[in-house]
């Protein structure tokens, strides 16, 4: 009897072993994947490394396993870049194999199975509806034809900050209403009359519930566990029901009202006049559903409105905190526009004004793991096995903040996108993409809002620095620039309070 209490002793940790080993080096499909830590039954890598995969966090990973590894969240496969080289192979050689976009319960929810475009898988439809909607959101036509708009809303802000309290204000919300109009105006034709406006306060309430559910971690165990999937049917219904008000709230105040404006003209002679025409007559001659119409809608005010804002947040906040840079910048605005506003036509000739939207983008990178990939059959990546179907993570925030290809990257230095940098812009495709930079991604699946995005913070930036002095809060030093980090997002943890003193004319 002793003699098989200790055999037992002595074999069952060794099956155990065994049955690790095995399920380590087999889950991932066979073949040699990338490094990464070995996997327990189960649970894969989950608890070891917990759920805030943020940008910070997968650096000191990249540091111990390398240029790509794998982490086995339950079922599934997460590779995680952080080398330009191999971000160059996922976005651009191989972006087709790596073009398509990971799915969860609770994205299937928000997109209708992937009747949207950001989220959904690369092929056919995905192209189609990139293609309708760049006619409306996505050219220098549209620039052309909104940039009186955009800086007409911007002057109502500074307006709005010429009577605002010395003690400062939290910018956030007015810039957030600016943007908000911004992008209403060119989807609906429709704006909101203030911060107060009961369609403001519903439109800001659902999408930022959407943003939180979508982006949480509390349903990780029901995807990561599929035998635990039962439980998340609470969390399941609560965002179906969001997702159904929120469309119905689209929906009911202005796709409907396009639509009637659309079907009260009388013909060819009308123009058509914002970007949800273009999207309904697609509807009309059959190329897309109505489904699709309010998923475009859906899409917009996921990526246009929120990005961009954090990225004036973050700009504003560094410029308090470098008055050198801000004075500099000043100077410049003086000297190439003397007392002419800043307009968009202006932008080309403000060559430091770029370098600071630029900078700012490369140390906040407001999507710093960009919109998850995904590869829909097996593939290679840096001579390793990608098992089909992992959800590919490029962290582009490492990329452009790593001191291996940085001078200082820490240190908030526009002056190195006009020294030692002077190569590096903020481009998604052409000739001269540099794979440090990639505050918009790159390639098939890279953000077409760039060419609306970078005008937005330029414009906003230039006309405020122009126009203010702006400084900290009395008593204060620095303004708090604490990050804080999502699934996606990277946003400035407190909303800055900042005072803004109207600069002279010269
Ligand atoms: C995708 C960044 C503003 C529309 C993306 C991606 C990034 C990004 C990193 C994912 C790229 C990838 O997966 O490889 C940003 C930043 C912005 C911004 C930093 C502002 C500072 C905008 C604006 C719009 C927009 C203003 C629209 C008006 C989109 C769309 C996609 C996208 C539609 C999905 C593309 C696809 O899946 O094919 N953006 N974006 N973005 N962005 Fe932006």
């Amino acid at each position: 009897a002793k003699s098989g209490q200790s055999l037992a002793v002595v074999s069952i940790p060794l099956l155990l072993i065994v049955a690790f080993v095995l399920f380590s080096s087999s889950s991932g499909g066979g073949g040699k994947t990338p490094p990464g830590p070995v996997a327990w039954p189960i649970f894969g890598n989950w608890l070891q490394v917990g759920n805030d995969l943020n940008h910070r966090n997968l650096v000191g990973m990249a540091e111990k396993y390398g240029g790509v590894f794998l982490l086995r969240l339950g079922v599934r496969n997460l590779a995680v870049v952080s080398d330009p080289k191999l971000a160059a192979e996922v976005l651009h050689t191989q972006g087709v194999e790596f073009g398509s976009r990971p799915r969860n319960l609770v994205w299937d929810i928000f997109t209708a199975s992937g009747k949207d475009m950001v989220f959904t898988e690369y092929g056919d439809h995905w192209r189609k509806m990139r293609r309708i909607m760049t006619m409306p959101f996505f050219t220098s036509k549209v620039v052309a034809q909104y940039k009186g708009m955009w800086e007409e809303e911007m002057d109502a802000v500074t307006e709005c900050l010429r009577a605002a309290p010395p003690a400062g204000v939290v910018v956030r919300r007015r810039l957030q209403l600016m943007l908000y109009n911004i992008m209403y105006r060119m989807m609906f034709d429709a704006r909101f009359e203030s911060v107060d406006d009961p369609l403001f306060q519903q439109a800001t309430q659902f999408n930022s519930e959407r943003s939180r559910l979508a982006q949480s971690f509390d349903y990780n165990y029901g995807d990561f566990i599929p035998i635990l999937r039962p439980f998340l049917k609470g969390y399941l219904e609560k965002c179906r029901d969001l997702q159904s008000r929120r469309l119905a709230f689209f929906n009911d105040n202005y796709v409907q009202k396009r639509r009637k404006v659309m079907s009260a003209r009388d013909g060819s002679s009308d123009r058509l006049r914002c970007a949800m025409d273009y999207i309904l007559e697609a509807e009309m001659n059959g190329e897309i559903s109505s489904d699709n119409v309010i998923y475009i809608v859906e899409n917009i005010n996921v990526a246009a409105i929120e990005t961009t804002l954090w990225g004036m947040e973050w700009a504003l906040a560094e410029l308090v905190n470098h008055p050198r840079c801000q004075k500099r910048l000043r100077e410049e605005l003086r000297q190439v526009l003397g007392e002419d506003p800043v307009t968009e036509t202006s932008l080309p000739r403000l060559p430091y004004l770029e370098a600071v939207v630029k900078e700012t983008l490369r140390l906040h990178s407001p999507i710093p793991l960009l919109v998850p990939h995904m590869n829909l059959d097996a593939a290679k990546l840096g001579g390793y096995d990608i098992p089909k179907r992992t959800k590919v993570i490029v962290n582009a925030w490492w990329l452009g903040n790593n001191p291996e290809w940085w001078l200082r990257p820490e240190e908030f230095r526009p002056e190195r996108f006009l020294e030692e940098e002077q190569e590096v812009d903020a481009v998604v495709g052409g000739g001269k993409v540099d794979f440090r930079f990639l505050p918009f991604g790159v390639g098939r699946r890279s953000c077409p809002g760039i060419i609306l995005a970078m005008p937005l913070l330029g414009l906003v930036v230039g006309k405020l620095v122009k126009e203010f002095e702006m400084a900290p809060p009395p008593g204060m030093e620095k303004i708090d620039v604490t990050e804080k980090g999502g699934q996606f997002s990277l946003q400035i943890a407190k909303h800055a309070t900042i005072v803004f003193r109207p600069v002279p004319a010269a």
